[in-house]
């Protein structure tokens, strides 16, 4: 009998876990919401130019705005995505510039269609909360359809992850990613940061190295 053996060529990974003093964050972020949607006072910081995300949302630099969400960002990028590139053994230096960060406020029925995030080698998306009854899944999608069906999880044209509240999720933003819809009469509120991989005056780009 002749042996068929299947090589994996490439593969792409998502990290996750919960977010270190969920519930401190939660009202904090929670607070930021009723400033940005209450609509006796104009605070919202919402871009006006729609994008793929069917929701309300801040401005795309809330960290310069709220402490609160660039404290929270830098505790994602210096304690996890640190650790991340040190476990997959990354050439790079383990230093991470926030460049934005900011809410979606997703009413019933809204969602995020699929998109990227461009340049960015980090994004993280911090489900801060999720009504149990909203659905939340974040979909990772294959850039081009394949040409099977498969029923096998790891040929799947779209693959969902469960998110929890409190969860983080990691990836790289040239992941085609989208966010399912809210279900719950209640908000989903989530905040998503990019990161970019500091270079500034490290070794690894230094002269030596041009050789
Ligand atoms: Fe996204």
């Amino acid at each position: 009998m002749t042996v068929i053996t299947p090589y994996v060529l490439f593969t792409d990974k998502m990290w996750y876990f919960e977010m270190p003093d969920h519930d401190t964050w939660k009202p904090q972020l929670e607070t930021i919401e009723k400033i940005e949607t209450n609509k006796a006072h104009n605070f919202s910081t919402a871009p006006t130019v729609e994008c793929n995300v069917k929701a309300a949302r801040t401005g795309w630099f809330s960290h310069e705005q709220y402490p609160v969400i660039n404290t929270v960002s830098q505790i994602i990028s210096q304690t996890f995505l640190t650790k991340i590139a040190e476990e997959e053994e990354y050439e790079i230096p383990k230093e991470f510039n926030l460049t934005n960060s900011w809410l979606n406020i997703y009413k019933k029925g809204q969602f995020a269609a699929p998109h990227k995030h461009g340049r960015y080698i980090f994004s993280a998306v911090y489900f801060v909360k999720v009504p149990q009854d909203s659905g939340a899944k974040l979909c990772f999608h294959k850039r081009e359809k394949s040409v099977f069906n498969s029923k096998k999880p790891d040929q799947q044209d779209t693959l969902m992850i469960d998110a929890k509240e409190g969860m983080v999720m990691i990836f790289n933003g040239y992941l085609l990613h989208s966010v399912t819809p809210n279900a719950s009469e209640k908000t989903r509120l989530t905040m998503a940061a990019n990161y970019l991989i500091d270079y500034r005056d490290k070794k690894i780009n230094s002269r030596e190295n041009y050789v």
